[in-house]
């Protein structure tokens, strides 16, 4: 059987990682200034996270939903501490994407509407009603597109108060990313959010804040939106909570009520996935990874910022939009082939995306800094 090609393929076959390294199958050394995605969050194989899995492999790996498990009720508490949301509720399950169709199907049934505000340049991931209210037409099949999925323009005010106006009674929910990452790095202006929050409670519509990219300690903070005044009703959760084991999550304010069945999954919250979570918790918490973040991301950008080739930078701690004045892919390409750093792009042709780990030092840092001069002069 082959393999359904559906990505396009870098010619590099990591065969080990530590920290903010990987090594080919050659031998060969790897800057890792991406994470897969934004997914590492506490570093490769660190060793606090591998002992926790080590030992939770030797006790139970998994059992499903039906029974008590008191690692879901250590990981809502320690998720609940650490982020500041201690009040609202946590279901678990096991992609970005599936938290989000989650949140919205959520909304959906505590106010009985049906049509979702979404904005541009969105990416909320690939199921049904996720992808719905992606800004991405080639990534919408024709079963998930519906004129119930409604664009907003982002940062756009005007628009938003118009759109509420004409058809506020029937939107269920709006749904936003922190800081957008497919997107660019786009960040929302309190003006923005506080309008939508304003609006969501003028037209009883839920307040989704997707945190899938940004939160987990990324922007400095440990969800992006709280460097603003603005409390969602719903925050959805992946990518860094499990530093590569998938999990995913939803915080849910305590005002929507729980009832059997309204919500459910087979793998979510399993026990090998909850030891994850933990660990990444408890490293963040030790490590002090979202101060972390917030200094190294202002090193990076005091560094670069008078770099040639650079147009603008976009960035909130460790989430890092490098705007260029070109296409960003034969830096990017360059970076990677001829330096060994992996980086990311965006659907923003020339923004360079960097998501290191949270607990990069200056020695790495220095390693990507040098690399990205040494490719902007050579321009
Ligand atoms: C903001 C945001 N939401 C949702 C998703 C989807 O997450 P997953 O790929 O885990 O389904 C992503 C993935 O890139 C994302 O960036």
């Amino acid at each position: 059987m082959n393999l359904f090609n559906v990505y396009p393929l870098f010619n590099i076959h990591p065969v080990k990682a530590e920290g903010s390294f990987l090594w080919d199958e050659k031998g060969e050394k790897y800057l890792d200034f991406y994470g897969g995605h934004a997914v590492i969050s506490i570093g490769h194989n660190h060793p606090y996270y591998q002992g926790k899995l080590k030992e939770q492999l030797e006790k139970i790996s998994f059992y499903s939903n039906s029974v008590q498990n008191e690692l879901q009720t250590e990981l809502a508490d320690k998720l609940g501490k650490l982020s500041g949301y201690e009040d609202y509720n946590l279901f678990l399950c096991n992609s970005g994407a599936e938290a989000n169709e989650n949140a919205l199907k959520l909304a959906s049934f505590h106010n009985g509407k049906s049509k979702v505000l979404y904005f541009s340049g969105s990416f909320h991931g690939r199921t049904s009603a996720a992808v719905s209210v992606t800004d991405n037409p080639k990534i919408v099949a024709p079963v998930n597109y519906s004129e119930r999925f409604i664009k907003s323009d982002w940062n756009d005010i005007e628009q938003l108060e118009q759109i509420f106006k004409t058809q506020g009674n029937d939107i269920s929910s709006v749904i936003i990313e922190g800081i957008q990452g497919v997107g660019g790095i786009m960040i929302p202006t309190q003006e923005f959010l506080s309008k939508i929050k304003t609006l969501c409670e003028e037209y009883n519509a839920v307040l989704i804040m997707d945190e899938v990219q940004s939160g987990y300690g990324r922007s400095g903070y440990f969800f992006a939106h709280q460097e603003f005044e603005i409390q969602p009703d719903i925050i959805t959760t992946a990518k860094g909570m499990g530093n590569g084991f998938p999990i995913g999550g939803v915080l849910i304010h305590p005002k929507f009520e729980a009832s059997n069945g309204l919500l459910g999954t087979t793998f979510g919250g399993n026990h090998l996935a909850c030891a994850a979570a933990i660990a990444v918790l408890d490293v963040m918490k030790e490590e002090k990874l979202m101060e972390n973040a917030q200094h190294m991301g202002d090193y990076i950008e005091q560094k670069i910022k008078d770099f040639p080739h650079i147009k603008s930078i976009r960035r909130k701690g460790l989430m890092i939009g490098i705007e260029l004045d070109r296409d960003c892919s034969e830096v990017r390409k360059e970076l990677l082939y001829d330096h060994h750093i992996f980086t990311g792009n965006s659907n923003d042709k020339s923004v360079l995306r960097i998501l290191p780990a949270l607990n990069i030092g200056t020695q790495e840092t220095d390693l990507f800094i040098d690399a990205l001069q040494t490719v902007l002069n050579a321009i």
